[in-house]
Parts: structure tokens; sequence; C-alpha cells
């Protein structure tokens, strides 16, 4: 077994510094160009066959071993937040209100990590590494811009290896999850629709703020009611807006918010009793609901052949370490995307340190992670690589 937790901490000052320098320089969503820009010159200078542009600012670059199959995709993200930086950190971003506060800046890092180690052993590896760098993981598309680019064909990856940064666990914990791992994302605008009037005649008027209210209590009952208690979804209202006098019944409200589930067939249900539920109670109330679903991003459901696997390579890799096979998230990824055409495995790597006080939540404003999380991330990711390449 080749040492990879060894290799990447050699590289740990490389690494490092390539993360301190997208910190300090963060990047939104599709405007990551000095971040690719950087990421396409390193991978250049390995001598990997590189592409950039894909999916806007998404970089794509293939390292061919011993043959030309199977193809392995791996995965990083390159995007920042629109968050103002509180850490204090000496490598705190210098752009006001960006900040790299989901650590895709390590993501990125260890990615260039990954690459080196790779391309040194390519005689070894008995297929090709196609490496994506990803823009506008955040809510923005990026993992479908790249899938309309083509990031999935020439060639067509046969497999898929991901990674996060995890704060919510320390330095040493590996989640590896058979089967669904995050949630999918849906979200909701609705307007309701009834008559405005005066404040002191509500009979000659029809109140969407009181249909509204009841829309938002029915609501509840598809995760009560519906939804079957050894499954999990998330249907939660976030705005409710309209109306501005104290004596003015307002012509429409609007209701907006997010849907949260693992399962498919979980999902449907679930969007179908919103349309059901929203429009049946405006109804009632006399109103009409116009509901615009927005389907996000699907659930991250990993390859259960796969997710065994890593775990063992995990295991090996990090002999003191506990791999944990039950770590699950509400929160949503876009590499569910490409995980929906090509099985994956998307694994989390414990990154906070409570000592050092290095264990703010993904998008708080002093989120920063432990650095010494980075060869573990990159050394996991590389040995997954050649255990599916072996
Ligand atoms: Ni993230």
């Amino acid at each position: 077994m080749i040492d990879f937790l060894g290799e990447a901490q050699e590289l740990f000052e490389y690494t490092r510094d390539f993360r301190r320098d997208f910190h300090r320089h963060p990047e939104l969503g599709f405007q990551e160009v000095r971040t690719a820009g950087i990421v396409a010159r390193e991978l250049t200078d390995l001598g990997l066959e590189v592409s950039t542009g894909v999916g806007k600012t998404g970089v794509v670059a293939t390292l061919e071993g011993g043959s030309q199959e199977p193809v392995v995709l791996v995965r990083f993200d390159m995007d920042a937040l629109p968050i103002q930086e509180e850490t204090g950190a000496e490598y705190a971003s210098q752009t006001p209100g960006i900040m790299h506060a989901c650590g895709h800046d390590g993501h990125t890092a260890a990615g260039l990590a990954v690459a080196r180690m790779l391309e040194a052993r390519k005689g070894e590896l008995g297929g090709m590494v196609k490496f994506v760098f990803q823009p506008a993981e955040e809510g923005l598309g990026g993992a479908e811009a790249m899938v309309a680019d083509g990031v999935l064909e020439n060639p067509r990856p046969d497999l898929s290896l991901s990674l996060h940064l995890w704060n919510d666990k320390p330095v040493g914990w590996i989640g590896v999850t058979p089967g669904p791992a995050m949630s999918a994302s849906d979200r909701f605008t609705v307007k309701i629709v009834g008559r405005g009037g005066h404040g002191a005649s509500p009979y000659l008027a029809i109140d969407p703020v009181v249909a509204g209210a009841q829309v938002i209590s029915a609501l509840q009952n598809i995760v009560a009611r519906n939804v079957d208690p050894l499954e999990s979804a998330v249907v939660t209202v976030t705005s409710m807006t309209g109306g501005e006098a104290f004596n003015v019944i307002p012509e429409t409200v609007e209701l907006k918010g997010t849907i949260r589930s693992f399962n498919p067939q979980v999902r449907k249900l679930v969007l179908e009793r919103f349309e059901q539920i929203t429009t049946g109670v405006a109804e009632a109330l006399s109103c009409r609901a116009e509901v615009e679903l927005k389907r996000v991003t699907p659930a991250v459901v990993n390859d259960p052949e796969m997710a065994k696997r890593v775990q063992e390579v995990a295991g090996r890799v990090f002999p003191d370490s506990v791999i944990d096979n039950k770590e699950r998230t509400m929160g949503s990824e876009d590499m569910a995307y490409m995980m929906e055409d090509i099985p994956g495995c998307y694994f989390f790597v414990g990154s906070a340190n409570h000592e050092s006080g290095l264990d703010a939540a993904h998008h708080h404003p002093k989120f920063d992670f432990d650095e010494s999380a980075l060869p573990r991330a990159a050394a996991l990711m590389a040995s997954a690589v050649v255990e599916f390449l072996g």
C-alpha cells in the first residue's frame, strides 16, 4: 500500500500555502477567475491535460495512468460565500464581504496535493483520473453548468469521488455513509392572492394574510402526517411578506422556504402534498395560490459498494481513527447532479479543533478549520483513487 498519508504530510506546507492564498483571495460562484487560474497553472505544470472555462470558471484535467479506463472523476469545489470574515486570522480574507466560510479553499488546495501525488504514481494507476475543480457549489448551479459543458463525457467517468472538510467533527474523524448522505434541496415561492380592502371591513375583502397563516400551519402536516416516520424530510417556511399598513388588508402575501429530503419517493410525495395543501387551503379561504417549486439539487446518494470500499481504505490509511458510517446531513450538495449519472462516494473529513477554537460552523463568519485535516483529506482521496484504479 502506498503511504499517501506520509506523502501528503510532506506536502503539508505546499497545501497549506495554497489554502491560505485562496483564503486571502476568496471569489464568489462563477467568479473564481484567480483561483481557477492558479489551479490550471499548477495542473499544467504537473503535465496534465487541462481544460479551463468548463461551466464558466471550472477547470478539468486528466491524468492518464497505465490505461485509459476505468475513469475516476475526483471533484473539488472552489467558491466562497458572501460573508464578512470575523476570524481575525493572519490569512483572513482581503476582500470585504466575501470569505471562504465553508472550507472550499481547503478542498481546492487538497485537490492540488492529490494531483501532485497521483501524477508521481501514474505508472501504478490502472486507468485515468479526471480532476474536476468546480465553481459555484453554493446554490448557484456550478455542477449543472459543468455537466451541461460536457464534464461527464470524453472521457465518460465510471466512478466519482468527492469530499467535504467537516467542522461538525474533530480532526481524526472520517465519515463515509453508504446510501443517502446529504439531502435533496428544493425551494418554493407561494403567492397567495386575495382581494385587498379596509382592515375594518374584512367581510368585504378576501384576506390573504389569514390564508397564508393557515397554509403555513397546514404545511406542518406533511412531515407530521404524510411522511413515513422512519424516513426524513423538512418543510420550512422562512419568509412571509405582505401588507404594510395597520388598516389595509393586502391583495397578496408571499411565502418562501425550503424543502429537504433524502429518498426520491419521499421527495416526490412532499412536493405533491406541498402543492395540494397550498392550493387547497388557499382555495378553501377564497384565495388563489400561485406555487413555484424549484428543484435545486437531488440527494447525495453514495453507491453502497463504493462506500464500503472507501471505508476500508480509510481504515487502512487511518488505523487509529473511527470510521463513521452514519453521518447524514439535511444540508445539500450539487455534486449530487454528477452522482445521479455516475456512481460515486462523497465522504466527510473531520476538520474541527475545539482546543484551538477552530470549530465554528460552516457558513459562520468565524468559520476556520484545523489545517492538519488537509493532508488527511488529500491522503484519503488519493488512496481511494488507487483503490478503484488498482
Ligand atoms: Ni461546502
